[in-house]
């Protein structure tokens, strides 16, 4: 069930991208995403425990329209490097809700973390991963949504200052 949701997601990504985005490879066959899930969990970023936070809204964009968006470090197998996490929610979600109760109407979470220099270099050395709410990671035409995923990519790469993040330039473009 948890799976179909997803794919149904997906799409709904690809199609606010207007068809233009070309899938490359996606390449992580959930191991990597799964560490990287339990490290953001540690932290409170998503998961049971996870911390309330101030949603805010967006009309017409890929991940939603009600979204919560966090920043930390971690390290994945020895690799240390900025990890955003997004929560994107549902209908029915209001702020005060989501504030006390961080995943109720949570549909996905989508996650970027800059790995080692060399890792995808023309696309900012970024792992990409898309999640159901209870961390399982999404899958779509059969391929996992994790790795050097060619959807999340190709649209990030218009994003201002070169470092493939929308909300901020607060990173060095690689
Ligand atoms: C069609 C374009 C598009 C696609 C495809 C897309 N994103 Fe995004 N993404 C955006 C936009 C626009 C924002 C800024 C949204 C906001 O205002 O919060 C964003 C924000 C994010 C953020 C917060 C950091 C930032 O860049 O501001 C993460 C994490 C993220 N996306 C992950 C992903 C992942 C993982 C995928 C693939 C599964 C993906 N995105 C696919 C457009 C896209």
């Amino acid at each position: 069930m948890k799976r179909g949701r997803i794919l149904g997601l997906a799409a709904a990504i690809s199609l606010a991208a207007g068809g233009t985005i070309v899938w490359a490879q996606a390449d992580d066959d959930g191991t990597f995403a799964g560490a990287l899930w339990e490290e953001i969990a540690g932290l409170r970023l998503v998961g049971d425990d996870a911390l309330g936070a101030v949603p805010y809204a967006r009309e017409g964009q890929a991940h939603g329209e009600t979204l919560v968006t966090l920043q930390s470090t971690v390290t994945i197998n020895g690799v240390t490097g900025a990890v955003l996490v997004k929560r994107s929610y549902g209908e029915g979600a209001t702020r005060d809700g989501i504030i006390a109760h961080p995943n109720d109407n949570l549909e996905n979470v989508t996650v970027m973390f800059q790995r080692e220099a060399g890792y995808d270099p023309a696309n900012g050395d970024w792992f990409w991963a898309m999640y159901a709410p209870d961390g399982m990671v999404g899958a779509m035409d059969g391929m996992t949504m994790a790795g050097r995923v060619g959807m999340c990519s190709g649209c990030h790469a218009a994003a201002p200052g070169g470092d493939y993040i929308f909300l901020h330039d607060g990173l060095p473009a690689r």
